[in-house]
């Protein structure tokens, strides 16, 4: 695992992007305890822009709400914490890669992955 921050360097709800092992991760805090990492490059456009992207949720049949992420570029949804693409905005359905986070201790630790093409270009 790779420490990246403290759980208080992160705003609830607000992204915030880091360089986990050479890959910029975007990472959001969605409760005083959880964390989740998807990568912080748009997969529409290729920008690095993600961890701007707005957190906001919507209706899921079963499991309680889906905490979504929403470009900020475009209309793209994902599910953040599975990186699903929800919504491609009528492109095709382009998912995250999403990265285990871990808080332990105040501390917020990112298991890494390997570096893909489309992450790094
Ligand atoms: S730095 Fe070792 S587990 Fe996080």
């Amino acid at each position: 695992m790779t420490a990246v921050c403290t759980l208080a360097d992160l705003p609830l709800e607000r992204g915030v992007p880091a360089l986990v092992d050479g890959i910029q991760v975007a990472l959001f805090r969605l409760s005083p305890t959880e964390v989740v990492a998807v990568q912080h490059r748009d997969p529409y456009t290729g920008s690095n822009v993600l961890a701007r992207g707005l957190i906001g949720s919507r209706a899921a049949g079963g499991t309680g709400p889906q905490v979504t992420l929403s470009s900020p570029l475009h209309k793209q949804v994902w599910d953040v914490r599975t990186g699903e693409c929800l919504d491609a905005g009528g492109k095709d359905l382009l998912d995250l890669a999403t990265w285990p986070v871990e808080v332990r201790d105040d501390g917020v630790h990112v298991m890494p992955r390997t570096a893909t093409a489309s992450l790094t270009a």
